[in-house]
């Protein structure tokens, strides 16, 4: 038994959100006086996302990435990630993270062998940081980062480019991959920011963030990436690092999409543009047996939407989720 949709993608990647909680507020993602969080009780257990994950690893998912919200704000998480890594289906757990309460844990991430660490780090400029996040932590997150980056771990950084904010920082965060063995990422930011409107101008998509790199360094290599990559990768020669850009918004990226998401609550996602097919908590809630939850796995990525925009499409005008809620 796998996972493949109709148009013969083979699904192997869960985004599982651990919470919709975030201790940030970064204001592509929600506004200032955060979210309407839901009740702790409506939050899948991690006995129920170990059960997900582990029926899933059954059907042929082989890594997971855990998200949020920030999923370090949830009491017991390095309990679960150790409970996870018992799994010997899952060749990788990843974790998404702005990084701001975790330079403690680093050292037991390295032991529970977490494959990748994605960091949040939008602005290499103290004051920006705070007013992008809306919290003074730069100082916890850069050290954060320094750690990471010497840290077995594999190292992401991830930034949003946000028009008229951090574009001034693009070649600085480029710099950061000459003498650092990381991978710099530059994301088109997307209308998720849980305002109830779409307050996007898309000046700074892939092709202006590249373009704006290029003239700079006219010599850029292009890597090749895996075929589900979320980002095109590209080489400054000589530089230990690598950067990419993620083309979310103008989502170039669908025919090799590999993924499905589970938010916090429960919802299964084809699509991080879709508006959530079902709820798995309320079937598992409902007593659901594991072949009946696999199931309902394989009908439902059956109709996986071909691509963002079909996906978009199918919830029609309502994109005031924040990322927080999706789990990205
Ligand atoms: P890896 O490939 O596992 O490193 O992860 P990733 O880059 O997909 O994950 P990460 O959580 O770091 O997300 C980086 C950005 O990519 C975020 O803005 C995500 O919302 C975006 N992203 C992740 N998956 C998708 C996707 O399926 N479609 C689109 N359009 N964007 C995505
Ligand atoms: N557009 C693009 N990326 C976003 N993220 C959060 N909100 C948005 C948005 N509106 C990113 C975060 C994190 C990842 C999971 O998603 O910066 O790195
Ligand atoms: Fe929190 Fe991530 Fe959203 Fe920022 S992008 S508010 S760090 S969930």
């Amino acid at each position: 038994m796998e996972l493949r949709d109709k148009f013969g993608r083979k699904i192997s990647y869960l985004r599982l959100a651990i919470t919709d909680r975030c201790n940030l507020r970064c204001q592509y993602c929600m506004p200032a006086q955060g979210i309407n969080i839901v009740d702790r009780t409506d939050l899948l257990s991690y006995k129920e996302m170990y059960r997900i994950a582990r029926v899933l690893s059954e059907l042929g998912v082989n890594k997971v990435r855990l998200t949020g919200g920030e999923p370090f704000v949830r009491k017991d998480f390095i309990n679960f990630l150790e409970s996870l890594s018992f799994n010997d289906k899952l060749d990788e757990i990843n974790i998404t993270t702005n990084g701001a309460l975790i330079s403690n844990h680093i050292d037991k991430l390295e032991e529970l062998k977490i494959n990748s660490i994605n960091l949040s780090i939008d602005s290499l400029q103290r004051e920006k940081f705070a007013q992008i996040t809306r919290r003074d932590v730069f100082e916890n997150v850069y050290d954060t980062f320094e750690k990471l980056e010497k840290s077995n771990l594999n190292l992401k950084l991830n930034i949003v480019v946000q028009s008229g904010f951090n574009t001034d920082e693009i070649i600085d965060f480029v710099e950061l991959s000459k003498n650092k063995n990381i991978a710099v990422r530059f994301i088109e930011e997307m209308p998720f920011n849980g305002k109830g409107q779409r307050d996007m101008k898309e000046e700074w998509n892939y092709k202006k963030i590249i373009k704006h790199i290029r003239d700079y360094y006219p010599e850029i290599e292009t890597l090749i990436s895996e075929k589900s990559s979320t980002s095109k990768n590209f080489k400054i020669p000589n530089y230990k690092g690598n950067f990419g850009i993620i083309p979310a918004f103008t989502r170039t990226i669908c025919n090799d999409c590999n993924r499905i998401r589970i938010t916090a609550t429960g919802m299964f996602k084809n699509c991080l543009f879709d508006g959530g097919v079902f709820n798995v908590r309320d079937f598992i809630r409902n007593g659901a047996s594991d072949e009946e939850l696999k199931q309902l796995f394989i009908s439902t990525v059956h109709h996986k939407p071909e691509n963002g925009f079909v996906a978009e499409a199918s919830r029609g005008n309502d994109v005031s989720e924040s990322m927080s809620t999706i789990g990205g």
